[in-house]
């Protein structure tokens, strides 16, 4: 697989020069149409067997690189592909920070096929794996944290998105002296916070998209963190589609197994805009200039990569 790398950096490189004219233009849909459109041209010449794990939604909405849609030549190696052609449609449109384009691949059959729905996602680095539990709440994980990392719970820092869903436990961590750190956009980078070395984050802790949950699985399984989540089932309809999927319990504890069944996998994320360690797209009159994140079971480690496009190949 991990000689398609630079294929699947093309992949998101492209995605994002791609959304240029959308960034700043208020129109979310047409961003995430050039964005799709690119990924799936490009996904279709590579080498490959593959199919569509996570995706732009499922086959009766129709969307282009919907779930089960295959994709690649058609011959080659057989893989799981994951896409998010926008993480943060909403700042991009805006012009904002925290826009991405994101793709992860892994062995057939070993991602989660997850509906576009919500999940609650704990993540931690490497010096706390095997000491989180998803079913317990959130404060014993809070506390099995602080004593993996020999810290007391007041030194914790966790991160968290922004949003009313959150409330109750964001009140819970701060009273017990944890600093938590608030996003607006974009979980999918945020969430290998705990993994990357150099910042001192202990733990990621959120209810967003299930989809952006598959990718970030596969990333932090090769940064050696360790993932654990649930889908967050409101109604009969969403518990319908979940079966629909092949989710045969809808509401139980997903190991980071269950989310990424192989220590194979790679992960790239292009910034459209500035974000968490990568600059967003420059560009003169000659060239573009992009900054990947990549991360694979290759190296167990990350890679930021920066990458010239002449504009005239883009016109
Ligand atoms: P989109 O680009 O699909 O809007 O996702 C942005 C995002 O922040 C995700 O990273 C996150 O998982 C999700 O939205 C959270 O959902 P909501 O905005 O509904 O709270």
């Amino acid at each position: 697989m991990h000689h398609l790398l630079k294929d699947f950096l093309k992949v998101t490189e492209e995605a994002a020069v791609k959304t240029i004219p959308w960034v700043g233009s208020g129109d979310k849909n047409s961003a995430d149409d050039a964005a799709t459109t690119s990924m799936r041209e490009n996904l279709n010449q590579i080498e490959m067997n593959s199919i569509i794990a996570i995706g732009e939604g499922e086959l009766d909405e129709a969307p282009m690189l919907y779930i089960n849609e295959e994709v690649g030549t058609g011959l080659g190696v057989e893989l799981d592909i994951a896409v998010d052609p926008i993480d943060g449609t909403t700042p991009t449109a805006a012009g904002e920070d925290n826009g991405i384009t994101v793709i992860a691949a892994a062995p057939k059959g070993t991602l989660l096929h997850a509906p576009d729905m919500y999940m609650e996602k704990l993540v931690v680095g490497p010096e706390a794996v095997g000491k989180i539990n998803i079913d317990a709440p959130l404060m014993e994980n809070v506390r099995a944290v602080a004593l993996a990392k020999g810290k007391q719970v007041d030194e914790l820092q966790v991160v968290v998105q922004e949003r009313p869903r959150h409330e109750e436990a964001i009140a819970k961590m701060r009273e017990a002296g944890v600093t938590v750190h608030l996003f607006k956009d974009g979980d999918v980078l945020q969430s290998l916070r705990p993994c990357i070395h150099g910042n001192d984050i202990d733990m990621f802790y959120n209810i967003g998209g299930a989809p952006e949950g598959v990718l970030s699985s596969v990333a932090i399984k090769s940064l050696g963190g360790e993932m654990q989540g649930r889908l967050v089932v409101r109604n009969q309809e969403e518990k319908k589609r979940c079966v629909a999927m092949g989710v045969k319990n809808p509401t139980a504890a997903l190991r980071h197994h269950d989310l990424i069944a192989s220590e194979q996998g790679m992960f790239i994320a292009t910034a459209i805009t500035n974000t968490l360690y990568l600059k967003g797209i420059q560009e003169d009159s000659t060239h573009y200039q992009t900054e990947s994140l990549v991360v694979s079971s290759l190296t167990n480690d990350y890679q930021i990569v920066k990458s010239n496009h002449r504009v005239l190949e883009y016109v």
